[in-house]
């Protein structure tokens, strides 16, 4: 799904950027989910994002949330690019010790080359405003660098170390990561969310969910049955049996938010 590699030319010289993805789900549901992040979160704090993909999100929900400072992943190489251009940042040089970089994740690129689907189809484009002076462009890119950003990270969530022990994060958000992996990602998440989180810090996840009791609309029948027949180890999954791999790492469910398209955000804490 890398849509264009931009070309700028700047004066005489040629300067080249980085891929740049696109997600027209993320481009949709930023706005959403940042307005809901902004009530549940504190105006201050330090957040790891857990699948970044394209990097719209953090790009978004940096320049909305200027009093925290984040710092993006991914466990696909070719992502960090994205991140990096749409944060204005450079992708991270390896510094020993500091990211788990693996060569595999357990999700990723389907053989038609999808980009994590998206059952989301809510009509409309979020919101952007443009400044000159570095501000977020049409294609929600930040134009000049996101200060309280920094470089991208490899991740893969199933690495046994996620990064040094003593890193702690007030927020860990993790959006459309869980149907498009398998479920042992799911257990993985939260027991790498328990390890890094501070005191009084949140995993935030965002996406689709069934759950019981609750009609599961077509749109998201048809999502599932569509994530399946890509990869049978994908799925939409049981907010229930979410429920169940988080306490086993100790957090629990704090707040469930229903979100436009069928999505939940859900809040977890120890
Ligand atoms: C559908 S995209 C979601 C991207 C972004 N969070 C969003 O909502 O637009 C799913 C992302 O999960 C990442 N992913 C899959 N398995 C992973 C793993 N084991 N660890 C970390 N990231 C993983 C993929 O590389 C991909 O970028």
């Amino acid at each position: 799904m890398i849509e264009c590699v931009e070309c700028i030319f700047i004066h005489e010289f040629q300067l080249y950027m980085p891929p740049t993805a696109f997600s027209a789900a993320a481009d949709r549901n930023k706005a959403h989910i940042l307005t809901t992040l902004q009530t549940v979160l504190p105006p201050q704090g330090s957040a790891l994002e857990v699948a970044s993909g394209t990097g719209q999100h953090v790009a978004w929900f940096a320049a909305g949330l200027p009093g925290w400072t984040w710092q993006p992943t991914d466990a696909r190489p070719e992502a960090l690019a994205s991140i990096a251009a749409y944060t204005g940042q450079s992708p991270h040089e390896e510094t020993p010790g500091r990211s788990q970089v693996s060569s595999s994740p357990s999700g990723g690129l389907t053989q038609g080359g999808r980009f994590g689907g998206t059952h989301e189809e809510t009509p409309g484009r979020s919101q952007v405003s443009s400044s000159p002076s570095g501000g977020l462009t049409q294609g929600g890119r930040f134009g000049g660098t996101l200060a309280n950003v920094h470089p991208p990270l490899l991740l893969d969530v199933m690495a046994p170390q996620w990064l040094p022990a003593d890193q702690q994060f007030d927020l860990i958000y993790c959006a459309n990561m869980l149907h498009i992996a398998p479920w042992p990602v799911c257990a993985a998440l939260m027991a790498g969310s328990a390890r890094h989180l501070a005191p009084g810090g949140v995993l935030v996840t965002y996406g689709p969910y069934l759950e019981d009791g609750v009609p599961t609309s077509p749109g998201n029948l048809a999502f599932d049955v569509s994530l399946r027949t890509d990869n049978p180890a994908w799925g939409i999954r049981r907010r229930e049996d979410v429920e169940a791999a988080a306490a086993q790492a100790g957090l629990h469910l704090r707040q469930r938010h229903a979100m436009p398209a069928n999505n939940l955000l859900l809040v977890w804490a120890a």
